[in-house]
């Protein structure tokens, strides 16, 4: 072959030089039934799949991976799946944000090992799309992503209801005693009721959101449903797209830039997206050495309105928003403000610009235009002060506006485990103007940095009518949950940072517009504190979890595990047979 058109796969099934390795790569395959003529030196292309029947929000992805494989042969490549570590939100236990940099590694050996020139990567479920990422960053192969999609509309007792958010406020009914147990459970079949992922614009979402606006898909990849036939339609497309991907050598590196993580932030508010989103692209960004930080949130995040009018901000789900126009419409409403950068490139080819100028809105309800945005202010804003030197975050859009600005007293749970045992006391010296502060669920404490931060409220102010009270923690909030909680306190109180310092009855204040969160305790009282401060952890001795807890980077760096960060190419080091 010429060796100008060489792939790299050629140097397992076409290597010259070693006809002993080329006949185990090779022969091994075709117990597989697969004809000479797909070893010919056509890009190979991997479709990476998270399909598990324990993750349900990829359980589709057989059928989708199969759409993709027909876009590759007909664009004259060879498709090869396989399988990765799927890390279900759902199941997984303690968390599954504990298995997102393992999942990373995972997809990142079994890229780089393998005879791959290209890779489809299919992600859904919240981890799988940042551990896909991440992972296929640091190899930096000609790469495309391909979302599954979200689920229907839930509808229930002729209502909408929205994964996640309807679940967090069933419960809420529940403990105020409004709704039964059977009422609660029935609402499950309804909620969940076709293929796909949550459908509130939750991490899910917003992640496949945030794929669309880093380029690094086809255009309205984000919103189409799982069970469309459009969603097949596009995997098929992508398949095509990649192969010709491979013959241009687009890497990873050559769509996503400082630029187009700018863009992606600026989309985040603009959808009311997740404050997951915020702790994935870092870690997205230090996988592809790109220097991305709170202040780039604190730059880019200004002056933002939501325009996205879904739950859990809104009251829309993806397919109304999918219906409405997705998120071509949104990016376009940016652009005519001139907010983006419009030359980013994307998979296509083409730039954002190019890809979206002239997506049309078919419901300026659910898509709001920015003389009448569902929130003036949107997006992520960060919070600095004497409990979180290195920043803590909170979602406005999703909070009650009359606590932006408050003062109150601390009432203190050192674990996630006090948090249960003694939230519902009726003897709990708590009201609606008190501050639930929550330690020790960060990166290192829980381990995992679980998504406990959105705490249950008490049920005595649960009874009294009490829907949202101020909670801070160094834990992370499910996408779909609302309410006014600051989240991703950093430094986490299990490496001693000064949240540790809070005990009950001090009083801390808030200011979100000014970005402050302050104890009102003196420097001094503080470090005294702090001193004598033993974090409540779990015991690990061994294990991944030992690796993670000795590795884990602080919320603010992205909770990747510190060797992981950067590149390290396709280039296998050393092979044998
Ligand atoms: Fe999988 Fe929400 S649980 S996307």
């Amino acid at each position: 072959m010429n060796k100008k058109n060489k792939f790299r796969s050629s140097d397992w099934y076409n290597s010259k030089s070693n006809r002993r390795d080329t006949f185990v790569h090779r022969g091994w395959m075709r117990n597989q039934g697969h004809p000479s003529h797909l070893f010919d030196g056509r890009p190979v292309i991997g479709i990476c799949n998270t399909w598990s029947e324990l993750t349900p929000c990829n359980g589709h992805f057989r059928e989708i991976a199969d759409s993709v494989k027909k876009g590759v042969y007909e664009a004259g490549g060879f498709p090869l799946e396989f399988p990765v570590f799927s890390a279900s939100e759902s199941n997984l236990r303690p968390t599954a944000m504990l298995f997102r940099n393992l999942a990373s590694m995972d997809v990142e050996e079994a890229i780089r090992g393998n005879p791959i020139d290209g890779v489809v990567l299919l992600m859904g479920c919240d981890k799988t799309t940042p551990s896909l990422l991440m992972g296929a960053g640091s190899v930096d192969l000609p790469t495309i992503g391909v979302s599954g999609g979200p689920m229907l509309n839930g509808h229930h007792k002729g209502d909408t209801i929205g994964s996640g958010t309807g679940v967090w406020q069933l419960d809420a009914d529940l403990n105020a005693g409004l709704i039964t147990e059977d009422e609660f459970i029935d609402a499950e079949i309804s909620m969940s009721r076709s293929k796909g992922n949550c459908m509130t614009m939750g991490t899910a979402s917003t992640m496949g959101s945030m794929v669309e606006a880093l380029g690094m898909s086809l255009p309205g990849n984000a919103a189409i449903p799982a069970v469309d036939a459009r969603r097949y339609a596009l995997a098929h497309m992508s398949g095509k797209r990649i192969v010709e991907m491979v013959k241009d050598n687009l890497k990873i590196s050559k769509i996503i830039t400082k630029q187009s993580f700018e863009n992606a932030i600026k989309i985040n508010g603009a959808i009311g997206g997740s404050t997951n989103a915020v702790i994935h692209l870092a870690a997205i960004a230090g996988r592809l050495e790109i220097d991305l930080n709170l202040n780039d949130w604190e730059k880019c995040g200004k002056n933002i309105p939501t325009l996205v009018n879904l739950q859990p901000s809104g009251k829309y789900l993806m397919e109304d928003f999918y219906y409405a126009g997705g998120l071509p419409v949104v990016i376009k409403r940016l652009l005519d403000q001139k907010l983006l950068h419009k030359n980013c490139m994307t998979v296509n080819g083409k730039t954002i610009s190019e890809n979206n100028e002239i997506a049309k809105c078919w419901n300026d309800d659910v898509i709001k235009n920015f003389n009448d945005p569902l929130v003036a202010d949107g997006g992520i804003k960060i919070l600095r002060g004497n409990i979180s030197p290195d920043g803590a975050i909170i979602k406005p859009s999703a909070a009650t506006p009359e606590l932006m600005k408050h003062k109150g007293k601390a009432v203190v749970f050192e674990s996630i485990e006090e948090l249960h045992a003694r939230i519902d006391d009726p003897n709990l010296d708590v009201d609606e103007k008190s501050i639930l502060v929550l330690k020790n669920c960060g990166p290192k404490g829980y381990p995992g940095m679980a998504e406990v931060g959105n705490m249950r409220l008490p049920q005595k102010l649960l009874k009294k009518g009490v829907r949202d009270m101020i909670r801070i923690s160094d834990a992370r909030m499910s996408g779909t949950a609302f309410g006014t909680v600051i989240l991703h306190t950093a430094p986490e109180a299990a490496v001693k940072g000064p949240l540790a310092a809070v005990q009950n009855g001090d009083t801390i204040e808030i200011d979100v517009e000014k970005g402050l969160m302050n104890l009102l305790v003196s420097d001094e009282i503080i470090k005294k504190r702090l001193e004598k401060y033993e974090p409540v952890l779990p015991e690990i001795n061994s294990g991944y979890q030992k690796m993670y807890v000795d590795h884990v980077l602080q919320a603010d760096k992205g909770a990747d595990l510190d060797f992981l960060i950067g590149k390290r190419g396709d280039e296998v080091k050393r092979h044998s047979h």
